[in-house]
């Protein structure tokens, strides 16, 4: 008998949880004015929030706290950092940070005027906050087929090529700061960017003479995609493949609570020392010194060990397969997600999955809003909420996907967490015509609204 797939690790620490009932949660629901941020942990028993900073660590990277050395300025642990970044990446120069976003603003302080265009495959929210709060715009070349929920093709996070050179065409190079590259794009669904189109991708960018930066959030799980769909890379190791990928970009940014399995932490990495340089006074300003960033040493030393863990091939197929889990469940009950399964997440495709409730009654928010109330799953909108409205018009903007993401987050869950959270979907699919009103926003900040949102239900 062929052996069947098994997880490569055995769980060392728990941690309990518990179960609320739907009268409880009903009550949580409103004390939380239907903002599911709002909600206190205890009060969730399946977290799948986001997979950000919510990882299982290891036992070496426990063992790598106590290790940690804690001074200011030339910590050991920043030289271990370096050293894991740089056989990693391939990028020589780097700086700490305390998150993802962080790295977004040092960078983009160094980088962007009031005026500039960033081309990029779905901008994740905070990088296109970040390019608006400084008065630039973050133009969308994400390829049309990411729009297609039940399309089945290997590589839906790509860049379209021709959109991107039409706006490099369309502006001098001097108003585009760096072409932004998300891999895996998060928000199309998880879904990967092929070598084939970073290649692509860089050469455009070579010959307009604009830099290239990746946010490389999930580039780990990109290259176990690539390795395992893109013809060529069949043989070569995720950390080959990952090597490739950064040596076409002149910057990366990385939110390490992701791919590097650690709790808090990110850095930028750089290519060449000057833009290194320029961006050190703001590292100071905004973060820390330049050898620690907002990180502690014990942060640094556990990234160092993610970032090898994290691009292990064992580790990654374990993960990514857990996802598929989920997927293979929800195929089984005919439920509507964005296809194929993503690297870290599934995305539910709330449009067709409640038909009935209205475009401007907030549709996924209102299917996340039913996965909590049916069975203690905490989920998080990515439709118009997330998009927020236009910074000329602020009218709400109606992205062409309406999605309810579930994340999971590493070595964390069971696959029967998987097949339960498929039962508490498939039941809410079964009562989708009963569902036929949303949300309104109550309240609302000026940007980024999804976080501090609150809402309340549409009465018919
Ligand atoms: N880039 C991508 C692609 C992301 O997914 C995130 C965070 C960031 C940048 C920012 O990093 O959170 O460390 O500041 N994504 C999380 C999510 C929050 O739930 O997808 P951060």
């Amino acid at each position: 008998m062929e052996l069947p797939f098994a997880e490569s690790f055995k769980i060392k620490t728990v941690e309990n949880i518990h179960k609320s009932t739907r009268e409880e949660r009903e009550c949580w629901l409103k004390e939380a004015k239907y903002n599911l941020f709002a909600l206190k942990s205890d009060y969730v028993y399946i977290d799948l929030l986001t997979d950000s900073g919510t990882g299982a660590m290891s036992d070496k990277q426990w063992a790598a706290l106590m290790q940690a050395d804690e001074s200011y300025a030339g910590a050991r642990s920043y030289y271990h950092l370096k050293d894991s970044i740089e056989e990693i990446t391939g990028f020589k120069y780097f700086l700490p940070t305390h998150q993802g976003r962080a790295a977004e603003n040092v960078l983009f302080s160094s980088i962007i005027k009031a005026g500039d265009f960033l081309p990029g495959n779905s901008h994740f929210d905070t990088t296109k906050g970040h390019i608006e709060f400084r008065k630039a715009t973050a133009v969308d070349c994400t390829i049309d087929e990411a729009k297609d929920t039940q399309l089945i093709v290997p590589f839906k996070g790509n860049m379209d090529l021709g959109k991107l050179e039409k706006v490099l065409e369309a502006h001098p190079a001097e108003k585009i700061p760096a072409v932004v590259l998300t891999v895996t794009n998060n928000t199309a669904g998880g879904q990967p960017v092929s070598m084939e189109n970073i290649r692509g991708i860089s050469a455009l960018c070579r010959k307009y003479g604009v830099k290239l930066m990746i946010d490389s959030a999930r580039f780990a799980e990109n290259a176990y995609f690539i390795k395992t769909r893109e013809k060529g890379y069949e043989n070569k190791t995720i950390r080959e493949i990952a090597k490739e990928m950064f040596s076409y970009a002149d910057f990366m940014t990385m939110s390490s609570k992701k791919d590097a399995i650690v709790n808090m932490g990110g850095f930028i990495g750089f290519r060449n020392e000057e833009d290194w340089k320029k961006c050190q006074m703001y590292n100071v300003m905004f973060e820390g010194y330049i050898t620690y960033g907002g990180m502690s040493g014990r942060d640094m030393e556990c990234l160092a060990q993610g970032l090898y863990e994290g691009t292990e091939f064992d580790y990654l197929e374990t993960r990514i397969n857990q996802v598929r889990h989920l997927a293979d469940k929800l195929d089984e009950y005919g439920i509507p997600y964005q296809k194929p399964a993503g690297g870290h997440a599934i995305f539910l495709d709330a449009l067709k999955f409640l038909p009935k409730v209205p475009r401007e009654e907030f549709v996924a928010q209102t299917l996340a809003i039913e996965i909590y109330k049916e069975a203690g799953i905490r989920s998080v909108e990515i439709g118009t909420l997330l998009a927020d409205r236009d910074p000329v018009t602020h009218e709400n903007r109606y992205p062409a996907l309406e999605l309810c993401r579930l994340a999971i987050p590493r070595r964390v869950y069971t696959n029967n967490h998987m097949d339960y959270t498929a039962a508490a979907i498939k039941n809410v699919y079964d009562r989708r015509d009963s569902l036929t009103s949303g949300f309104r926003i109550t309240y609302q900040a000026p940007i980024m609204r999804h976080f501090t949102v609150e809402m309340e239900p549409v009465k018919r």
